[in-house]
């Protein structure tokens, strides 16, 4: 955008100049749109379309005459919630700048999630339009070509492999694992309570049963001490002072606050029994060695503090009450909170800048 920026200066210098000698106001109108949007690829599954645009502009989403979505870059990029959208749709993204110029549009199509399940050609083999030998064929896969799984017709798969989509003979494939294990996986789906989208949703609307007493989970605490070892290695100095409650230990914290400070103020730093995420075993508290931040909102602006918002994800934390979303998440910002994801979920929650609820789109009850 330098050229740009450049060319408004040099607009706006002879504008200036038009006016002194004139003595009469002209409106400097802008009148350079913005450049097309840069879009990332949009899956079956996407509930977002991201990509690059210019900063401060509106970005709109268009399938056909139905606007999909819109949002207003920042910082060079976009993010616009949309409904899952079938294979094949084309949709167009433009972006309209505050002058009310509008930009170049940008067409994509959206495509079949590649799923995790794996398959290599055992030979070359052909990729053909249809589940028959009688169908085109589209490309020829060289042997030990690595594919994705998206569905089966009799023996035949439909497979994507780099920007081809088509159907293999399933005789010629084999089961294939790239031996690469998820570092920090998403928890075990056996907590009772509410899931969206097979993820385990626990706020002031949802809760969990009493009797659910499962202690630590054994997967977030080996993402806590991968984060805490991590940090460490970095010369920050990290500690998880309270991960599991039970719903016993919760009810006493409460009642303790809400004697302390009453209900309506209890109820903005601590969850009622049944509702906390200590509950799951899934969240964790940490501070740093400084323990006069612990519990405090200072401790967002403390190193250690700095350093989780920036690296938690990578250990499958999310932060679970920002700053500013105290109306989403019936909490006020807790810098100290992280709730276990999985690093997938994690990474994609932390890229959308949303809270847990906005990205699994859960309106308050
Ligand atoms: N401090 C959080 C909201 C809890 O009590 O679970
Ligand atoms: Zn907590």
């Amino acid at each position: 955008m330098k050229n740009r920026k450049w060319m408004a200066a040099l607009l706006f210098g002879l504008l200036l100049t038009v006016q002194l000698a004139g003595g009469q106001t002209l409106a400097g109108a802008d009148t350079i749109p913005p450049a097309m949007p840069v879009v990332d690829a949009v899956s079956d599954t996407a509930l977002f379309i991201t990509g690059k645009a210019e900063s401060k502009a509106k970005v709109y989403a268009f399938s056909g005459n139905k606007k999909l979505g819109e949002a207003e870059a920042r910082n060079g990029r976009f993010s616009i919630d949309i409904l899952k959208q079938k294979i094949g749709t084309s949709i167009k993204v433009y972006a309209v700048d505050a002058a009310k110029n509008k930009g170049k549009s940008k067409t994509v199509k959206v495509l079949a999630t590649p799923s995790a399940v794996k398959f290599a050609a055992t030979g070359n083999v052909n990729m053909r339009s249809g589940a028959s030998v009688s169908t085109r064929i589209l490309t020829v896969l060289p042997k030990g070509t690595i594919v994705s799984y998206i569905n089966k017709t009799g023996t035949w798969y439909k497979v994507k492999a780099g920007k081809h989509t088509g159907f293999v003979s399933s005789a010629y494939l084999k089961k294939f694992s790239s031996g690469k294990p998820v570092s920090f996986p998403a928890p075990s789906k056996k907590t009772p309570g509410t899931y969206v989208n097979g993820v385990l949703l626990v706020n002031k609307d949802y809760g969990i049963p009493s009797s659910y007493n499962p202690g630590v989970s054994a997967r977030a605490q080996k993402g806590a001490d991968a984060l805490v070892a991590a940090a460490k290695r970095q010369g920050i100095s990290l500690t998880p002072f309270s991960a599991f409650r039970s719903y016993s230990r919760q009810a006493a914290l409460y009642t303790n606050y809400a004697s302390q400070y009453g209900e309506m103020e209890a109820d903005k730093f601590s969850a009622r029994p049944g509702h906390s995420e200590h509950q799951t075993g899934l969240a964790f508290d940490f501070g740093g060695s400084d323990q006069s931040h612990w519990l405090k909102e200072s401790f967002g602006k403390t190193k250690e503090g700095k350093w989780l918002a920036a690296n938690a994800h990578k250990y499958g934390f999310v932060l679970r009450y920002p700053k500013g979303k105290e109306g989403v998440t019936g909490y006020q910002y807790e810098p100290w909170h992280y709730r276990y994801l999985g690093s997938e979920l994690a990474a994609k929650v932390k890229a959308s800048g949303k809270t847990l609820e906005e990205f699994l789109r859960v309106k308050a009850k």
